[in-house]
């Protein structure tokens, strides 16, 4: 889906309720002559059932933009918009909770605990927020084989492969089924086929769900799934 507003880069629709807004977003690290521009005056709209695909090389600003779209990072000027409410505008706190409650993310390091299994990865989240339900356990089993790790889900992390990982961390920020998911390079440690399957379900998900995804990667192979590409040079957003 492309737009046909002036400004491309954001999705006419992406402005109302729910979906994902970054406005003029800035953001500078370090200090001094050590300063760095992550992120220059970006701005993206991203709508409910929109998948966007973020391209660019290593050290052009794409898990800058992740960190900032999520709440993780607050932007240095700019706004961020999730669900209709200014995410750069609450405390701590309420960003806290607005990320858990309506963002996904997958990070290039799965970051699973080293204690559980599979199984018990996907639904450490819902058990945190008291919703462990028969609904919760059929839906990790439905991811855990959309992710072709049925036969692995009493496993433990030591036993997987970094592909099989990186599986887990996506079907673990599916279980919410949050309005937006943050995914960064997906694919690092697949191979071809497995990582065409990952963009399968990332591109399901977001169309069978409503959900707002960007997806970060500089693997030119797997951008046909997206809806729109953009590219990210040195901060900007092409
Ligand atoms: N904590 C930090 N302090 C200072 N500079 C940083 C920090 N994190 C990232 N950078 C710099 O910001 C720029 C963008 O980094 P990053 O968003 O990680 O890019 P990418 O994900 O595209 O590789 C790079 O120049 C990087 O060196
Ligand atoms: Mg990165």
């Amino acid at each position: 889906m492309t737009t046909t507003s002036t400004d491309h880069r954001i999705a006419p629709d992406a402005a109302g309720s729910g979906g994902l807004r970054l406005d003029g977003v800035t953001l500078t690290l370090g200090d001094g002559d050590s300063a760095v521009t992550a992120l220059d005056h970006v701005g993206l709209g991203v709508a409910p059932g929109e998948f966007v695909a973020v391209v660019g090389p290593s050290g052009s600003g794409k898990s800058s933009l992740l960190a900032v779209a999520g709440g993780l990072q607050q932007p240095t000027s700019g706004t961020v918009h999730i669900a209709g409410t200014e995410l750069t505008a609450l405390s701590d706190k309420e960003r806290t909770a607005a990320r858990r409650r309506h963002i996904g993310f997958v990070f290039q390091q799965s970051n699973l605990l080293a204690s559980l299994t599979v199984r018990e990865q996907l639904l450490l989240p819902l058990h945190i927020d008291g919703r462990l339900g028969a609904a919760a356990r059929t839906r990790a089993d439905e991811l855990i084989e959309a992710v072709g790790l049925t036969h692995r889900a009493g496993s433990r992390p030591h036993q997987l492969s970094g592909g099989e990982r990186q599986r887990v961390g996506l079907a673990r920020a599916l279980m919410t089924s949050p309005a937006v998911l943050l995914v960064d390079e997906p694919t690092s440690a697949l191979d071809r086929v497995r990582s065409a399957e990952a963009v399968q379900l990332i591109a399901e998900q977001t169309h069978e769900r409503g959900t707002a995804t960007i997806m970060v990667t500089h693997d030119t192979a797997i951008m046909d799934a997206a809806d729109r590409v953009h590219e990210m040079v040195d901060g900007r957003l092409s």
